[in-house]
């Protein structure tokens, strides 16, 4: 489980950083623990999941769920496996309970889950990624969209915010 002192706002200078995040995290969850993470393209959801895998301890690699929504990644140490899961393109709870997950026996990162797993689990925890408002992020809706990949991509500190939900 996610201990209380990761709960809050956490500024995380580099991919590294976001890498050890995801390590520190991970080293710490068991079987039943559910993460909801979001974040736009080029956040760190990735690269976080990356981090949270090496520290749970499952085989990689961890890549972007976008043509498979549930990858199950066994563990390498007799330990939960990690369930690395899309709900974008799942329509509600009824769609995702269809994936038949077993959120019991795994530890599930869900991207973009928001206002899907409730009942899949009483409590889980909600990760957010942000990149800092302000400075260049307001004009990417109506900006060139190569420079705004380009800018996704520079190394930027990002804020993760962690809160134990409902
Ligand atoms: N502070 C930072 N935290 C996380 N990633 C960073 C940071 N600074 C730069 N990066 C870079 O940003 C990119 C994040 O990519 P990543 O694939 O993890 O994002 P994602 O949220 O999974 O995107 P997508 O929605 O496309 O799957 C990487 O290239 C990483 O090196
Ligand atoms: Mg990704």
């Amino acid at each position: 489980m996610i201990a209380d002192e990761w709960l809050g706002t956490h500024e995380i200078e580099t991919a590294e950083a976001m890498e050890r995040l995801g390590h520190g995290i991970g080293e710490r969850l068991v079987a039943g623990d559910l993460i909801v993470l979001t974040g736009p393209l080029g956040a760190g959801k990735t690269t976080f999941t990356r981090g949270l895998a090496e520290g749970l301890g499952v085989r990689g690699p961890i890549q972007s769920p976008t043509f498979v929504i549930a990858r199950t990644h066994p563990s390498l140490t007799g330990g939960a496996p990690l369930v690395h899961a899309d709900a974008y393109r799942v329509g509600d709870a009824m769609e995702l309970d269809d994936l038949d997950i077993d959120v019991d026996a795994s530890v599930v990162v869900m991207e973009w889950g928001r206002g899907k797993v409730e009942g899949l689990r009483e409590t889980w925890w909600d990760i957010e990624i942000e990149r800092p408002t302000g400075g260049r992020g307001a004009d990417t809706m109506c900006g060139d969209l190569s420079r705004s990949a380009e800018e996704l991509d520079a190394d930027a500190p990002r804020v993760v915010t962690i809160t134990r939900a409902p």
